[in-house]
């Protein structure tokens, strides 16, 4: 089999790629390890920045985001019972989108059938080859038998445990990570959200969230340490826990019922570097991970095709490759100023012992620099709804 690009990963990045080389006549298989529907399985954060939104617009997939997403213009910040909203529209004008991961991953899937894109599901053995130089392949195993792909370009879209990273000499790759001593156990109740926005609380028991799916389905959040398990945890305990954490008019309002998904999430922040190896490029969780405190993973992947899609365009209708060339700092430049603001709402928000009494001092103080200022809360909103540097 012959393609222009082989995107590794059916997954957000690797399906919104897909879409745009399509819009830019551009042919591409997708190879995916898993089955659609365990792709679809995936529990995953859904709040899309303004640049998200207008990307999966431009690409045909937003006429359910847009009948079902709910926008919203603020978020609340709680910090031990104290409440600060964060007014997007008022401080920046812009807002974010809520609108769940699996199913813009839903709505990517059904578009890439309705153009009959070719998509390998249940691809097993994935090797990448001779990607350091012109003619790279792709070699996967399917109902035992071995199939190949010749391509001019690899996209690796296979996240952070993926093929494509792995398949870099270690010595090419520098890698940045810290792993954050806590994770999020999180629970899907079918009951209406506890407030209209979503609340990211600190308190001296540890981080919590609130946050949604739809008016009728929302998701909750509390901060665990990173060796508990997830069967340690009824429902019951979780539900005493996440009210303990919040605001008491906002713990008395809260509507809990059975979990209908409950589990524990790892925190990191990961880069590599760089992203780009001759023809193979890195995008999405294949190449950096952030802790979802700032809601960035789904972006962060978004914006990374968009820059590959755009570069690959170049390079096909010009025979220019300026875009490819430039695509690692470009993508890396985001990255880092996503890595940025994830790891200081992260700072912000959650309990870290080893900090001591100083540390929650300091927690204490950025918290009230955001009541005092407008400048401090207008760094927020500018970093939460999508930071783009100005032009020039
Ligand atoms: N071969 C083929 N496919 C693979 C391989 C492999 N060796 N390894 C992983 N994959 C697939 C996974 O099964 C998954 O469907 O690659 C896909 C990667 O998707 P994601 O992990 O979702 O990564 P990405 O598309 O970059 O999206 C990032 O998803 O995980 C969330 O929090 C993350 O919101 C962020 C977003
Ligand atoms: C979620 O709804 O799962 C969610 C929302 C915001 C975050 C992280 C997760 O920052």
């Amino acid at each position: 089999m012959r393609t222009q690009v082989a995107i590794i990963g059916a997954g957000p990045a690797g399906l919104t790629l897909g879409r745009l080389l399509e819009k830019a006549g551009i042919d591409a298989v997708i190879v995916e390890r898993k089955s659609a529907d365990y792709v679809l399985s995936r529990i995953r954060a859904g709040v899309l920045e303004q640049a998200s939104v207008e990307l999966l617009s431009s690409i045909g997939v937003d006429t359910r985001m847009n009948a079902e997403g709910i926008i919203h213009e603020g978020v609340e910040l709680s910090f031990d019972g104290d409440m600060l909203r964060i007014d997007f529209e008022g401080l920046i004008g812009r807002h974010v989108m809520v609108y769940g991961q699996t199913e813009v991953t839903r709505d990517l899937m059904d578009a890439r059938i309705q153009t009959g894109g070719k998509t390998v599901y249940e691809a097993e053995d994935v090797e990448i080859l001779d990607f350091d130089t012109a003619t790279p392949r792709v070699r996967y195993r399917k109902d035992g038998e071995t199939y190949e792909i010749a391509c001019d370009f690899i996209a690796g879209c296979d996240g952070f445990h993926g093929v494509s990273r792995q398949s870099v000499p270690e010595a090419a790759l520098k890698i940045y990570e810290r792993v954050y001593p806590f994770g999020w156990l999180g629970v899907l109740v079918e009951q209406p959200p506890v407030a209209e926005e979503l609340i990211y609380a600190h308190h001296h028991r540890g981080f919590a969230l609130c946050s949604m799916r739809s008016h009728t389905r929302s998701r909750y959040y509390v901060q665990v340490d990173a060796a508990e398990k997830v069967e340690d945890w009824s429902d019951d305990t979780f539900w005493d826990e996440l009210r303990a954490r919040l605001n008491p008019e906002v713990a008395e309002a809260l509507k809990t019922g059975p979990s209908i998904e409950k589990s524990i999430a790892p925190l990191r922040s990961f880069v590599a570097e760089p992203v780009r190896f001759n023809s193979l490029f890195l995008a999405g969780d294949a190449a950096h991970i952030v802790p979802p405190t700032g809601a960035k993973g789904l972006n962060m992947a978004i914006h990374d095709v968009g820059l590959l899609a755009s570069a690959l365009t170049e390079y096909y209708a010009e025979k220019s490759e300026a875009g490819l060339d430039a695509y690692s700092e470009k993508l890396l430049a985001n990255t880092w100023r996503t890595e940025r603001f994830s790891w200081w709402m992260t700072q912000l928000l959650h309990t870290f012992p080893e900090t001591g009494p100083f540390g929650r001092k300091i927690q204490r103080a950025d918290f009230d620099y955001l009541k005092a200022s407008i400048h401090a809360r207008r760094t927020l909103a500018e970093n939460y709804t999508g930071f783009r540097p100005e032009a020039g």
